[in-house]
């Protein structure tokens, strides 16, 4: 629960960085898992990546975890052998806390062979990195033909940038300040794209907080929030999709309009 800051906070209040600046997630270290804390949205985001996780389909079954950060998702993939690649020490640190194999890694270029992951999920992660096609074709290389991907990230469009940056910087529960660039948001329609030219067939969806469980939220900071999915993607959004079989991504560059309408 949250109350007055104490001189101590205030003291302790991070750094101005620039925005996306990757400093910013060691300034913020200690908050990974308060549930008040400057990243309490990634909760909620995990628990809503985690309802497209599917059940492990055998004992060894293996789900990486793109940008893991502290691994938040680890509530949410029982029985997986969890591992989790980001570039930050400390978030990794207390990823491994929470029982994931942690692996010091940028995502753009990543240090697994091909075809490892039965799922790979990139929660908030597309809209910071400078180079999109390669984390979407990394992405896409690490996965299992027939294995499943759960994304989630920022549109590319004005009303994106004025509520995600402008608006819900300034709210509890939004993002923390300066953590984004809207230059590198992303359109749902681009990601689709880059995903089926890697072979992998994306669905996207929009995502909401739960009005109700926000407002409890906002009363006393202890409970998640909910996220509702909504048709449009107009500011936060969500991914599920499958990769190809050889044989159909064979189909699909032969005939790539018929696949991509299916
Ligand atoms: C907004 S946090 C999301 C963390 C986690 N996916 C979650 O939803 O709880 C972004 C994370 O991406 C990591 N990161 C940023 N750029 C990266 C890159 N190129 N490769 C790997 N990790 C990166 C940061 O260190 C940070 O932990």
């Amino acid at each position: 629960v949250t109350g007055p800051r104490t001189s101590e906070q205030r003291r302790r209040r991070p750094p101005r960085r620039p925005r996306n600046d990757l400093r910013q997630y060691d300034d913020l270290a200690d908050h990974w898992w308060r549930p008040d804390g400057a990243f309490a949205a990634l909760h909620w985001l995990a628990q809503a990546r985690g309802r497209y996780v599917p059940p492990p389909s055998r004992d060894d079954a293996v789900l990486v975890d793109l940008a893991c950060g502290a691994g938040l998702m680890a509530p949410h993939v029982d029985g997986y052998r969890h591992v989790g690649v980001d570039l930050n020490h400390a978030a990794l640190r207390q990823a491994a806390e929470h029982g994931l194999e942690p692996i010091r890694g940028d995502i753009t270029r990543l240090p697994l062979p091909d075809a490892v992951a039965d799922v790979v999920v990139a929660g908030e992660i597309f809209e910071h990195v400078a180079d999109l096609e390669a984390a979407v074709s990394e992405t896409a290389r690490i996965l299992k033909p027939g294995g499943t991907v759960v994304v989630d990230t920022i549109a590319d469009n004005l009303l994106a940038r004025i509520v995600v940056v402008h608006v819900q910087e300034r709210l509890p529960g939004g993002p923390p300040p300066r953590i984004h660039d809207p230059a590198y948001f992303v359109s749902p329609r681009r990601l689709r794209a880059l995903f089926d030219g890697h072979g992998v067939t994306l669905r996207t969806q929009g995502l909401k907080v739960h009005p109700i469980d926000y407002l409890r939220f906002l009363r006393d900071r202890s409970r998640p929030v909910r996220m509702l999915t909504a048709r449009a993607s107009l500011t936060l959004y969500q991914g599920i999709g499958a990769k190809r079989s050889s044989r159909t991504a064979a189909i699909a560059a032969e005939a790539p309009d018929e696949i991509e309408d299916a």
